[in-house]
């Protein structure tokens, strides 16, 4: 009793109590957690799609906060992803270790085109050191005992819903726990009726019997498609050292009805109960609670910020598809920028422009690029600026560029809504790019709103304003299945970047994070 008038302890309770694990653990588009405790500390791989290099894997050591770790496919050769259209490429990791040796099931998909129809390709690869992954390629079921490829195709079990063509049982995870073995599963599409249901057999191979309180964990359930938190599922279960079980899923926050950051990372308890997994004590997920009893998280986080002095890129900023050439070089030595060797491709184009991005990590903040200056003017077409993307049917530009119908540069403003685009221009008045030419995308909940400014700290003025859900929505007859990124590029527009244009490039990046006050229930 006396101990709880202690001062200091009063604090420490408080504090424990109030922060902790806190939802999403990893924000920005990370759909598909597939996540594994190697001693006291968690790894976790995530979907990639177009993103280049591919396949991210996290780690922490205690839940609330994680790192970028590594890449699991980090050459070319490994996972060709040339052409793909936004939502195909490398989709949906299991990682597992086994006897010393970490093993990734995974798979690409190359398009959609009905004319080409390319089937998923499942793939499995392995490592030692969760670095440096060794390729193999199988298309058949893989047996769960050896990790190897089985001559016979067996249905294991067909989930929960009606088995029709919007059940789609995916993303199986399996694992053994006291004398059972578990088949986790997702159901329901990635969308508004995505969920996590499981099912139980004392053999590997069956027959599994469904739990009596599937799905284990669905949002949508019960009359709650109000909440922010929605598509949960996709989940894989593991224990802390302690013997805590938790689960790891996907999952939406929607604003105002769509996710402009797709599906993320979230963390859930488990208890358990006559051997079936009750996730959240049977709760929908919200989004304000929080778990356990980890370091707290530092939120809004410190800003980042990139100078891009060293010879390698930091390796949260990813390409698009596989650069078949080189297109950027940081200047290194100490010495700040990135250039950009630009080619005829830009971000609309299914295939490698010179751009780097970088997940949008917060509901609330600004992503500022200063650019390099130049020597010169640049003509029509030659285009240098930054993006809000999600797709190459999905991009919110605003850049420097030679001026439309006029001779002189413009600061230019490209928003793509659905099936149209709304082009504007307003005069540099400058024959070059100054040194303190800084153009940013201020990220709101609702909003994305494009300005410059003549340095960091100068004076914003904002150009163009357009609502979030033109960044989170698939246009008919596509599947965008990733959340929004920022981008830097340069572009000769469909044309080879003219041996007399000025260099182009960025001095530094700037990410200012403010507090995200996202409700629990979507309404704005
Ligand atoms: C799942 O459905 C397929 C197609 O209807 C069927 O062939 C298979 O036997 C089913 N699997 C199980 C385990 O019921
Ligand atoms: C599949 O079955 C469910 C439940 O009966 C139904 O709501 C859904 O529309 C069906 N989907 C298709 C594509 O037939
Ligand atoms: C959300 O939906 C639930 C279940 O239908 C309902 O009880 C609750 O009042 C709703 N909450 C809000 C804030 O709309
Ligand atoms: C929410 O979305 C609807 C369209 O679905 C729109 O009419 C409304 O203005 C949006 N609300 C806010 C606060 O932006
Ligand atoms: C959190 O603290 C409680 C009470 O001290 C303890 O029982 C539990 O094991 C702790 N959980 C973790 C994940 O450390
Ligand atoms: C350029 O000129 C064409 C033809 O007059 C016009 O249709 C177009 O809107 C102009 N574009 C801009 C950005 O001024
Ligand atoms: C986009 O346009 C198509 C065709 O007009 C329409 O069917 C679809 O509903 C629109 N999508 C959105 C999100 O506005
Ligand atoms: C260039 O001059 C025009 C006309 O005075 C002005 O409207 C525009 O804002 C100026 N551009 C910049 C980037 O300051
Ligand atoms: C901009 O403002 C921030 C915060 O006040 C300060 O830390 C930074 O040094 C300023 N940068 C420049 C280039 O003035
Ligand atoms: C975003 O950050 C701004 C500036 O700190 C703050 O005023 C606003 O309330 C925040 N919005 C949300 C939704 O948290």
């Amino acid at each position: 009793m006396r101990q709880l008038f202690n001062p200091v302890f009063l604090i420490q309770f408080w504090v424990l109590a109030t922060f902790a694990i806190k939802n999403p653990i990893i924000p920005g588009w990370n759909p598909d957690p597939s996540i594994i405790r190697v001693g006291d500390e968690y790894f976790l791989a995530t979907s990639s799609f177009e993103y280049w290099p591919s396949t991210p894997i996290y780690k922490s050591k205690d839940l609330a906060n994680w790192q970028l770790y590594s890449h699991a496919f980090t050459r070319p050769s490994q996972a060709q992803l040339y052409g793909v259209p936004t939502g195909a490429g490398t989709w949906a990791p299991t990682l597992s270790l086994v006897d010393g040796k970490y093993y990734m099931a995974s798979m690409t998909r190359w398009t959609y085109d009905p004319v080409a129809r390319v089937w998923p390709r499942v793939m499995w690869v392995s490592s030692h050191d969760l670095k440096t992954w060794i390729w193999g390629i199988y298309q058949c079921e893989v047996n769960v005992d050896s990790g190897r490829c089985i001559g016979e195709y067996r249905s294991l079990w067909n989930g929960t819903l009606p088995h029709n063509s919007s059940a789609r049982p995916e993303g199986p995870k399996i694992f053994k726990r006291d004398h059972w073995y578990y088949l986790l599963i997702a159901e329901g599409g990635t969308d508004d009726l995505h969920r996590a249901s499981i099912a139980r057999s004392a053999s590997p191979e069956g027959p599994w019997e469904a739990a009596p309180n599937n799905p284990i964990l669905f949002n949508g359930a019960y009359g709650y498609d109000n909440l922010t938190v929605q598509s949960t599922g996709h989940a894989t279960l593991f224990d802390t050292p302690e013997g805590e079980s938790y689960v790891a899923f996907l999952a939406r926050r929607k604003i105002n009805g769509t996710s402009p950051l797709g599906r993320e990372t979230f963390l859930a308890p488990v208890q358990w109960k006559n051997g079936w997994p009750i996730v959240n004590g049977g709760q929908p997920i919200r989004l304000t609670q929080s778990f356990g009893n980890a370091t707290d998280q530092v939120l809004p986080p410190k800003p980042f910020t990139d100078n891009f002095d060293r010879a390698n890129l930091d390796p949260s900023w990813y390409q698009l598809r596989i650069p078949y050439t080189t297109n950027f070089m940081t200047k290194g030595n100490g010495a700040n920028g990135i250039t950009f060797k630009p080619n005829v491709f830009g971000l609309s184009d299914r295939d490698t422009p010179a751009a780097i991005l970088r997940k949008q990590t917060s509901l609330n903040m600004t992503f500022s690029a200063q650019l390099l200056p130049t020597n010169s003017g640049l003509g029509y077409g030659e285009t240098v600026g930054i993006s809000a993307y999600l797709s190459e049917l999905q991009h919110q530009d605003i850049a420097v560029s030679g001026c439309v119908n006029s001779t002189g540069m413009c600061i230019v403003t490209r928003l793509m809504m659905n099936t149209t685009t709304e082009y504007d221009q307003v005069r540099l008045n400058s024959t070059s790019i100054a040194s303190d030419m800084t153009l940013h995308i201020r990220a709101e909940p609702l909003s994305y709103t494009l300005g410059y400014s003549f340095g960091i700290n100068g004076t914003k003025h904002w150009l163009k304003e357009l609502p979030s859900s033109w960044l989170a929505f698939a246009p008919t007859n596509w599947f965008v299945f990733e959340g929004a990124s920022f981008a830097l590029f340069a572009t000769g527009t469909g044309q080879p970047w003219p041996p007399h244009a000025p260099e182009v490039g960025f001095s530094k990046v700037t990410e200012t994070y403010y507090e995200e006050d996202i409700p629990d229930y979507d309404k704005w």
